[in-house]
């Protein structure tokens, strides 16, 4: 096999993306509809925006489908009603080979970061950074991918920039210094500030900076969990205290961006000390300090605002089954949907409250294995949300230097939804190559990223399949 080495790079990367644009706009020129399939998760709709704006402006008919995964059933459905071109966005290329099967003579764009598992059939275009050697899991996301083709289509379309920083903090990217978006990222947070849409500060990432009392902005952070505060408002207020920060001036509750630099230094070695006493880590509140990415168009007071909290605005729809809701939003709906968004967003996190503090405190959920952490999640959690319950707990799994892999009961009572994530600091493990290698041994189906993946495998090979996990694990931590 030979192997050109003008495929890696930047530049080569760029050539796709221009390829992709071209194709686009033939497509815009015949005027037939288009179909845009994308991922259910914050990145993925956020891709959806940014392709469904550019073809809204260009005037050309389009429909969104939006999946949790791909397979033989749902591309067959797809393709069966539909006549024109596919584009793919946030997923797609972890299954060129069934999508070739199926789909192989028809007009198909693959806009993905997820690790390829194949070459696509010819006279695809495939933009995916993994193919020249670039970093999907954190260089760039689905949306981004999506945003880097829009703004070749038509330069005007660099407006959308905001919605890739969406994309990207919804896949958790931001795992540079002071978490920070960079790798290819950094391009769209670049014309976002020019245009005057994004602010980039550093400061607390507490959730809500803008919006919530302190002590709630405090306790409704999960980025990191931290053990004891998050979703504990009375210590929150007690830690407050101690500080000696008032929480209300006058009569009003104050936000954290009310605080001086003083008070959050104050804050931040009390939440150290509270952690200290508590035996948990105290680096943990490191974490709390980052890179905070400010919608500056976006009404203050709204969950738009802040670019965090729109990626969880858009998980929410999408994890609660309106993912139409979060695409209106972000292709710039900001009355109906958006109130819409923001009742699901309450429900979903206090659902989240709840499943966590249970695998946290009762028996049963949580188990340690030789090389691993298992989360027996079985049908008292929900499939559609054991996935953000799975990086909710491993955030919180600071020094534990072992994946945890949750598994949840799908309602249909044959299959388990797995999520798996790696602690930042293990490198050299690749859970997505894990899974896939385990599934498979075990009539299933997984894939994903080095720091997260996921599975699906039938509920009577699962102790089978967390054996193999297991083992697969410790033979990769010791190479
Ligand atoms: O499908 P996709 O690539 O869009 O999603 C990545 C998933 O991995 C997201 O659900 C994100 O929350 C999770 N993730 C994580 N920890 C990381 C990186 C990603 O939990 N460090
Ligand atoms: O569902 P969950 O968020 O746990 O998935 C983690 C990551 O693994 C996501 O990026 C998802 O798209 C990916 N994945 C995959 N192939 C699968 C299952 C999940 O690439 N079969
Ligand atoms: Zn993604």
């Amino acid at each position: 096999m030979s192997i050109s080495l003008d495929r890696f790079g930047r530049e080569a990367f760029f050539r796709f993306v221009k390829r992709a644009a071209d194709r686009l706009s033939r497509w815009a020129k015949e005027g037939n509809p288009i179909s845009i399939v994308s991922h259910v998760d914050a990145d993925g709709i956020s891709a959806v925006g940014i392709m469904a704006s550019c073809l809204y402006r260009l005037g050309v008919p389009f429909r969104v489908r939006i999946v949790p995964w791909l397979d033989e059933d749902i591309i067959s459905e797809l393709s069966s009603d539909f006549e024109g071109p596919f584009v793919f966005t946030d997923i797609g290329s972890s299954y060129m080979e069934l999508l070739a099967k199926e789909l192989g003579t028809r007009g198909v764009l693959v806009l993905d970061h997820h690790p390829p598992s194949g070459p696509p059939p010819p006279g695809w275009v495939e933009v995916n950074p993994h193919n020249h050697g670039l970093d999907g899991s954190k260089d760039i996301s689905g949306a981004g991918v999506a945003y880097l083709v829009a703004r070749e289509l038509d330069s005007s379309f660099r407006d959308l920039a905001p919605l890739a920083v969406v994309g990207a903090l919804g896949d958790l990217q931001d795992t540079f210094n002071k978490r920070s978006l960079a790798g290819l990222n950094e391009l769209a947070v670049r014309d976002a500030v020019e245009a005057g849409l994004l602010k980039v500060s550093k400061d607390l990432i507490f959730y809500g900076r803008e919006t919530r009392p302190i002590h709630k902005a405090m306790a409704y952070t999960t980025s990191p969990l931290v053990p004891g505060i998050t979703y504990r408002e009375d210590n929150c207020l007690m830690v407050l205290s101690k500080a000696g920060i008032r929480v209300k001036e006058d009569d009003r509750w104050r936000a954290v961006r009310d605080l001086t630099d003083e008070e959050k230094e104050r804050l931040l070695e009390a939440l150290r000390d509270f952690l200290a006493s508590r035996g948990h880590p105290p680096s943990i509140v490191d974490r709390l300090v980052g890179t905070v990415y400010t919608l500056t168009r976006e009404e203050p007071w709204t969950p738009l605002r802040d670019a965090r909290e729109f990626s969880s605005l858009l998980n929410a729809c999408a994890r609660m089954e309106r993912p139409d809701l979060g695409v209106a939003i972000c292709m710039g709906d900001r009355s109906k949907a958006l109130e819409e968004a923001m009742e699901l967003l309450n429900e979903y996190r206090s659902t989240l409250a709840g499943h966590v503090a249970r695998a946290l405190s009762e028996p049963g959920f949580l188990e340690e294995r030789e090389h691993i952490i298992v989360l027996h999640g079985r049908d008292a959690i929900s499939d559609r949300v054991i996935a953000p319950v799975a990086s909710i707990l491993s955030s919180s799994m600071v020094g534990k230097r072992k994946p945890l892999v949750a598994y949840a009961f799908s309602e249909n009572g044959e299959m388990a939804k797995v999520s798996a994530r790696r602690p930042p600091d293990l490198v050299g493990l690749d859970v997505g190559a894990v899974l896939r290698e385990a599934a498979e041994a075990c009539s299933g189906l997984g894939g994903g990223h080095d720091v997260a993946a996921g599975a699906r495998v039938p509920i009577s090979e699962l102790e089978k399949f967390l054996s193999l996990v297991d083992e697969l694990v410790g033979r990769a931590m010791r190479a």
